[in-house]
C-alpha cells in the first residue's frame, strides 16, 4: 500500500502600524473610511476594502447587503468586479480589508476573506499570473499580511495534471 502525504504550509505576517510602508497604509486608511459606506443592515459588519493596482490606482468598495440574504456581496468581490470590469489589462497587486462592527464606532474585527472572495481573488492572480498581497487590519491597529492568496486557500480548484 502507497501512502503519498502533499503537505502545504501556509504563513501570516503580524506587522505593527509603524512598520508598514507609507503605501501599505494609505491602502489600509482607504479600506478602513470605505468600512463607513458599507450597506450592511442585516448584519451590521462593515467591511471596506482597497485595491491597488499595478499602474498606481487605488480604488475602494465594501459589502452590500440584500433583504434576501445570499444576494449580499463581499466588499472583497464588489471591488475586484468592478476593478477587472473596468480596467480588465491591469493586474490588482495589493488588497486591504478591513472590518468595522458599527458605524461610526473604532471598533473593529480582524477578517480573512470568505471561501467565495478567495476563489476570487484566486482568478485574479490566475488571469494576470501574479500573486495579490493580503493586509488584514486587526483591532490593535497590527495588520496581518498574505504574500497572496495560496496563503488562504492553498488546495484550491486548478488542474493538477497539466
Ligand atoms: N463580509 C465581507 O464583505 N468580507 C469579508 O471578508 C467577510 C464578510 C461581509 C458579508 C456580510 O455582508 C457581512 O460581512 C457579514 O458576514
Amino acid at each position: 500500500m502507497t501512502k503519498k502525504i502533499i503537505e502545504k504550509t501556509s504563513t501570516l505576517t503580524l506587522h505593527s502600524w509603524s512598520s508598514l510602508p507609507s503605501e501599505i497604509q494609505e491602502l489600509v486608511t482607504r479600506a478602513k473610511e470605505s468600512t463607513e459606506n458599507a450597506y450592511a443592515p442585516y448584519s451590521g459588519f462593515m467591511v471596506g476594502a482597497a485595491v491597488l493596482l499595478q499602474d498606481g490606482q487605488v480604488f475602494t468598495a465594501n459589502n452590500q447587503e440584500n433583504v434576501c440574504f445570499p444576494v449580499g456581496v463581499c466588499a472583497e468581490r464588489i471591488l475586484l468586479g468592478y476593478t477587472h470590469a473596468n480596467f480588465p489589462q491591469i493586474p490588482p497587486i495589493k488588497l486591504a480589508i478591513v472590518a468595522r462592527r458599527a458605524a461610526g464606532k473604532e471598533d473593529y474585527a480582524t477578517v480573512t476573506p470568505c471561501g467565495l472572495c478567495r476563489q476570487s481573488i484566486s482568478e485574479y492572480e490566475m488571469k494576470f499570473g501574479q500573486a495579490i498581497e493580503l493586509f488584514m487590519y486587526t483591532p490593535s491597529g497590527e495588520v496581518l499580511q498574505a504574500s497572496g492568496i495560496d496563503q488562504l486557500l492553498p488546495f484550491k480548484f486548478e488542474d493538477l495534471n497539466q
